[in-house]
């Protein structure tokens, strides 16, 4: 696409509100043609405000439009020219192709934090959702989510104590690839080999983790095993990985212990008990669908009734809160086969219901076709909207949403749960507010100082893991990140 800007603009802000309407196009010298689509915009400013003027062409047709938006005391200036670059463009992009995007000029990762933002200022929620409509272009019913999803975000948060943090441990392997999945994973059998290896190593930061944190007088409220996909670990190296952390932590201080399971032919009865047995409150068995071609289709290798009996028996081990992952929007998916998925799943009453929409990853081994990766994404908005509706009517809540670039229609990932049972480690991940030590290939801590009370934006400080396991054993940094985690807190928790 072709970018012609002239004065104050984000330029990157700019791209991402050209990507809703031309998903996969790419800007620079390299691909320009006269055939590309044009947006020019101009910013110009004066004492009283921005003025925007935007046109966009393509096909032929152009669409051409001016808005003016004032400086006020209320309002950073930076606020003033992106919302009105926002307003210029999604106008003219929806006028030229007669679409309007449901999140508006919202591109950001959290459009709920726009939603606490203006609860936090005082608004009423009726008050909040109309403002996201008209000074952020979001469509009512999106508006409405992000507003819901804040509130129950602030319900469970409350006032964060500094002295919280959750724990994040990496699986990062797999018995096979899903060919939609760019997540960092082993998966050939000699990679496999490294598991026992791994294991050992993950033992041993487990305890220097949880030892720095007891040091540093830290309350844990959550933890999460992740992957990958964890129960590739045999019974036994579940048991270790369980006791460890068990050995290295009193599980009984600590509010949310996550086993995200994930792929259903990993799961057995006897692992799931173990699980069980060892502390474990949570856990993911995840169908993505219940169709078997689409299931063929994304190169998954379960069929729906593995996943029912990985649930059954996840159930049976006495697991109180399951999670299932969803994806609306997959290939060869289309409304009435997820709709029908999504009535199964809802049938079995999990706890947690997390439904992705496809996104387009170019690691992925599946990239998509042009039907899927279309500005208005088929049949994935009409399948977000129906577990929207859906879930509310069964009795489940929306508590947490994300969006991710190049997702189909660009519609956003949610996560519903029955009161109670909603993901603390979900939400603390989220919205930032307390430290996620981590440990493991892969693994990204994130050391956070927050006061709500004092305002302000949280200061973060990510500290990387080696993203494969092999250099995670080559290298071994822990003791490094760990002082940096250390500096971190006796710089700034100086009143813990
Ligand atoms: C970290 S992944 C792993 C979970 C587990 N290994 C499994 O596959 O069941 C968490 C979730 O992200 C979602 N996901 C992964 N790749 C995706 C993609 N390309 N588009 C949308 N959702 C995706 C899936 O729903 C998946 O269950
Ligand atoms: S979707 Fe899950 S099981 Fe499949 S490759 Fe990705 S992490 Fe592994």
């Amino acid at each position: 696409m072709r970018l012609k800007l002239e004065g104050n603009i984000n330029q990157y802000y700019v791209q991402t509100l050209c990507m809703i309407f031309f998903p996969g196009t790419k800007f620079g010298q390299a691909t320009v043609s006269r055939d590309d689509p044009l947006l020019q915009l101009k910013l110009k400013e004066s004492p009283e405000g921005v003025t925007a003027t935007a046109s966009m062409s393509y096909g032929g047709n152009t669409a051409k439009q001016t808005f003016f938006r004032a400086f006020t005391e209320n309002e950073p200036a930076d606020l003033t020219r992106k919302k009105v670059t926002g307003e210029a463009v999604v106008t003219v992009g929806g006028d030229l192709l007669s679409y309007r995007p449901s999140w508006g000029m919202l591109t950001g990762v959290r459009p709920s934090k726009v939603a606490t933002e203006l609860l936090n200022e005082g608004f009423s929620k009726t008050r909040v959702r109309k403002m996201l409509n008209t000074e952020y272009m979001v469509i009512p019913k999106k508006a409405a989510l992000a507003t819901d999803v804040a509130l129950a975000e602030k319900k469970i948060i409350g006032i964060p104590d500094r002295r919280d943090c959750s724990v994040y441990i990496s699986i990062p392997f797999c018995p096979t690839r899903c060919a939609y999945c760019s997540f960092v994973s082993y998966t050939s059998r000699k990679l496999l080999g490294l598991i026992p290896e791994y294991l050992e190593r993950l033992l041993e930061d487990i305890g220097k983790t949880f030892g720095l944190i007891k040091e540093l007088g830290l309350n844990v409220r959550s933890i999460y095993i992740g992957g990958g996909t964890p129960t590739i670990l045999d019974g036994e190296q579940i048991k270790r990985l369980l006791a460890a952390i068990s050995g290295a932590w009193d599980l009984g201080r600590v509010e949310e212990f996550t086993l995200e399971a994930g792929r259903p032919d990993t799961i057995t009865y006897e692992k799931m008990k173990t699980a069980v047995e060892m502390g474990v409150t949570r856990c993911s068995v995840n169908p993505q669908t219940l169709s078997d071609d689409v299931l063929r289709e994304i190169g998954r290798a379960h069929t729906a009734v593995d996943f029912m009996r990985a649930y059954e028996e996840t159930r049976k081990a006495g697991v109180h809160c399951i999670n299932t992952d969803m994806i609306a929007g997959l290939p060869g998916d289309n409304f009435g086969i997820f709709s029908s998925s999504y009535d199964k799943i809802l049938s079995l009453q999990p706890e947690n219901v997390t439904v992705h929409t496809f996104c387009v990853k170019k690691a992925a081994d599946l990239r998509a076709g042009a039907d899927v990766y279309s500005m208005r994404g088929g049949d994935a908005g009409k399948c977000v909207d129906y577990t929207q509706i859906k879930s509310v009517q069964m009795g489940y809540k929306p508590y947490y949403m994300y969006r991710q670039k190049n997702t189909v229609g660009n519609f956003e990932n949610v996560g519903f749960a029955k009161d109670g049972y909603e993901s603390l480690y979900n939400i603390f991940m989220m919205e930032e507010i307390h430290s996620i030590f981590a440990v493991g290939a892969g693994a990204v801590a994130k050391m956070v100082d927050w006061t709500p009370e004092k305002g302000g934006k949280p200061v973060i400080n990510r500290l990387f893991y080696d993203k494969y396991p092999y250099e995670y054993l080559a290298k071994n940094k822990t003791d490094e990140l760990l002082e940096q985690a250390r500096k971190f807190y006796e710089e700034r928790f100086t009143d813990l």
